[in-house]
């Protein structure tokens, strides 16, 4: 039988609930959904990579297919070592299709048998981003561990 093997990559620094939103559409559709936080994306992350892991962890150990793990480089590569056949990304607004575009693209043009499949997460996730550097209200918007991190972090 064929098992479908898909990568949803991404900074999550931190994992929000639009996040969590989309893996749980995820696991339902692929047999295995590998989470993959990119190393060395950001020059000034709030989160180190293990720690941005950690949390990742903490939230998706109800589901067995979940696995979470790093990349470095191109995504591509990660994918073909990985077996992976799809790359899943979240789409919120109008305003995230352009550089979304220009991504699976790129990705195609890289690798022509990767699929990019894009999902649209639960309304009240769409409008979320950068949150915590704002000092908005943050219930509701990340998992509860992540917001007592969050808190620590700011204060
Ligand atoms: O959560 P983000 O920061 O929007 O995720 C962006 C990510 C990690 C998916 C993207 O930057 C990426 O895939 N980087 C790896 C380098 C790569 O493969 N680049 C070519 C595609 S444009």
């Amino acid at each position: 039988m064929k098992t479908s093997v898909a990568i949803y990559p991404g900074s999550f620094d931190p994992v929000t609930n639009g996040h969590l939103d989309l893996i749980e559409r995820g696991e339902k559709m692929f047999d295995v959904l590998i989470v993959a936080v990119l190393r060395n994306a950001e020059k000034q992350p709030l989160f180190t990579v293990p720690e941005r892991v950690e949390m990742l962890r903490e939230v998706t150990k109800e589901w067995r297919s979940v696995e979470v793990d790093v990349f470095d480089g191109l995504l591509v590569d990660y994918a073909r070592k990985r077996g992976a056949a799809v790359i899943l990304r979240g789409i919120r607004a109008v305003s995230d299709y352009e550089y979304e575009l220009q991504m699976a693209l790129m990705n195609r043009k890289l690798e022509p048998r990767l699929e990019t499949v894009f999902m649209i997460p639960g309304e009240p996730y769409s409008y979320l981003s950068a949150i915590a550097q704002h000092g908005a209200p943050l219930k509701g918007l990340v998992p509860a561990i992540v917001e007592a991190r969050l808190r620590a972090k700011m204060s």
